[in-house]
């Protein structure tokens, strides 16, 4: 299954689809804003000439005073003019809650929509893919990638919109009052957006660089935190409060720097926007006086002037950002267009022989070369091997977790490749050698796969932990903390190992998940399964030899490759390694 490679256009459609009548509903609020915005400094450019000083009616004042009921009715009721402006501020509040109102629910709606794509890819990801992304990586792709993607099409697409029609508007007003003083205000705010754009670029190294030290930061807080009784247990706090401390100094001297800059530029941005207002005051004064603008018309002038400014520095910074959106959506792209497991169509439930013929495997380097064996269904093999010989690679090959690099594995004769990962999961049920436990209680954890209240009791019987569960006062209901903190490695070694006997599943692997138990209590969970899945195929992994002698085959890894193989008594016949690894963990010599 292939998945559609996504351009960064078709991600912002993909990502806006659901959220976009919300998003135009937004640009429509915002344009009566600014329409409101820009017809008040009008209505009162109006009432000084016409109204206060009876200049003739000429140009968009005809309009005006016809929607006010004329000239001389104005004249008599003053208070029109007090009503229009106090409308027109109504429609621009009611607008702007509309507007934040509405952006707000397209912000949320934006951000479920991309959460729950990359979320739900993310699950469908094959463990090659994970291997090679860090976990800090990723979620800061899901949070403050998508956060600037928002950003982009939410903020700063509507704001520039907003601007764009604003500065038309009020220039194209301008240019119909007066010509020269409209060209100097089309040329100084060009240079103000200039002035914006070029400090917000070179600005955006030194807020890139804060960002990075502030994950520098909270990773180091983060590992310290993930790693406390290390910490504590080797003694480091002093080093590690050190270390702590000066990226923190750093840090802080980053953001002062940043400051510092920030601050010249606001004040020097704030002392241009007032030069270039003392111009066209300047100016519009002089023009005034020989009669080529009116008194209403300054004003207007001014007041466009003053309005623009903002939004002029604003559109600077806009513009700058634009680039990390665009780093943001091809981050966010990287995980999207990732191709998802791809596993066959075959509909049928997988159970009988498990095969593997000739199976290699690469991480990096080789890993497993040309394994064959078979393990007959209902049997037991056990499978022993030197630290980093491959035993956990073979179980994460038969539960799909990777594919073969070469060779085939089969179940019941169907290559696994061809099953769908529905079937091939339900009927491998692995107990990885690192268990992960759920935070929550030991219930939920139980229940993670569904199932009844009698299937789980049984389950944690035959686990043996039932022991452990009836030693805590809350039972099912005992909370056990991050990843299961509060629980013994044995006693979270057998959580998971119930959790997976709810799977019910006609083949188990155990993968070293009897190394933290005393050997009484390995024999008694042993001799449980055997009980109780007679016909359950049953992969034991273990370092421990007492722990798989009793299987009725045997492998011996090394290096990825099977050097011994028999039942117990033939390997110890043989006299190889596994005799050598006998010998040594029962004290020499007994059978
Ligand atoms: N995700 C990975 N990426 C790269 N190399 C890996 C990865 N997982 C395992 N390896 C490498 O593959 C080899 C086999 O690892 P594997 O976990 O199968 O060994 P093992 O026999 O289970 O060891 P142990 O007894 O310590 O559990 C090792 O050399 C290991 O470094
Ligand atoms: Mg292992």
């Amino acid at each position: 299954m292939r998945t559609k490679k996504q351009s960064k256009l078709r991600l912002v459609a993909y990502f806006i689809k659901g959220s976009f009548y919300l998003f135009a509903l937004s640009v429509f609020f915002n344009l009566i804003l600014v329409f409101t915005t820009v017809l008040i400094p009008r209505i009162i450019g109006f009432t000084v000439d016409c109204v206060l000083q009876n200049d003739p009616l000429m140009g968009e004042n005809v309009l005006i005073a016809s929607l006010l009921g004329g000239v001389e009715f104005v004249k008599s009721h003053y208070y029109i003019v007090l009503i229009a402006l106090l409308a027109l501020a109504l429609t621009a509040g009611i607008s702007k809650f509309f507007n934040l109102y509405v952006n707000s629910k397209a912000d949320e709606k934006l951000m479920q929509r991309m959460r729950n794509k990359l979320f739900c890819h993310l699950l469908v990801l094959p463990m090659s893919w994970h291997y090679k992304h860090m976990t800090g990586d990723i979620l800061q792709r899901c949070t403050s990638d998508m956060q600037t993607i928002l950003n982009f099409i939410s903020a700063q697409m509507m704001s520039l919109i907003r601007i764009l029609v604003l500065v038309s508007i009020s220039l194209v007003f301008m240019f119909m009052m007066d010509v020269t003083l409209a060209l100097i205000a089309a040329t100084t705010i060009p240079a103000m957006f200039v002035y914006s754009l070029i400090f917000q670029l070179k600005a955006k190294k030194h807020f890139r660089k804060c960002d990075e030290e502030e994950g520098v930061l909270s990773a180091r807080a983060q590992e310290n935190l993930s790693a406390a009784r290390v910490v504590r247990a080797f003694g480091r706090e002093s080093y590690e409060r050190d270390r702590f401390n000066a990226q923190n100094e750093y840090y802080t001297g980053l953001w002062v720097n940043l400051l510092r800059r920030l601050a010249v530029y606001w004040s020097s941005s704030d002392l241009l926007a007032s030069l270039q207002l003392l111009l066209i005051i300047a100016f519009g004064t002089v023009f005034a006086l020989r009669g080529s603008v009116t008194e209403g018309e300054l004003i207007v002038f001014i007041s466009y002037n003053a309005m623009l400014i903002g939004p002029v520095r604003e559109l600077g910074r806009i513009v700058s950002n634009m680039s990390k959106a665009g780093v943001s959506l091809e981050r966010i792209g990287e995980i999207i267009n990732a191709e998802p497991e791809d596993y066959g169509r075959l509909n049928r439930p997988l159970k009988g022989d498990i095969v593997f013929d000739d199976v290699s495997f690469s991480y990096d380097k080789p890993t497993l070369s040309h394994l064959s064996f078979t393990v007959k269904e209902g049997s037991t093999l056990g499978i022993i091997g030197a630290t980093g010989s491959g035993k956990s690679t073979i179980a994460h090959l038969l539960a799909g977790l990777i594919r073969p690099s070469g060779g085939s594995i089969s179940i019941g004769g169907v290559d696994i490749t061809s099953a769908t990962l529905r079937d091939l999961r339900r009927s491998v049920g692995l107990v990885l050698q690192n268990g992960y436990v759920y935070s929550g209680t030991i219930g939920d954890n139980l229940a993670a796969v569904g199932g009844s209240d009698a299937q789980i009791r049984r389950c944690a019987e035959i686990a043996c932990f039932d022991d452990v569960i009836r030693g805590f006062s809350a039972g099912y209901d005992t909370v056990i903390g991050e990843k299961g903190v509060t629980l013994s490695g044995g006693q979270r070694q057998r959580l998971c190992i119930a959790r997976t006997l709810m799977k019910n599943a006609p083949i188990l692997i155990f993968d070293d998940s009897f190394s933290a138990l005393d050997s009484e209590t390995d024999l008694k969970l042993r001799t449980n399964l055997s009980e109780a899945y007679k016909n359950t195929t049953v992969i034991i992994i273990s370092h421990r030899i007492a722990t798989v002698m009793n299987a009725d085959n045997i492998i011996v890894l090394d290096d990825g490759k099977i050097i011994e193989e028999g039942s117990s008594a033939e390997l110890l016949n043989k006299g190889g390694v596994y005799k050598k690894i006998y010998d040594r963990q029962t004290g020499g010599g007994a059978k």
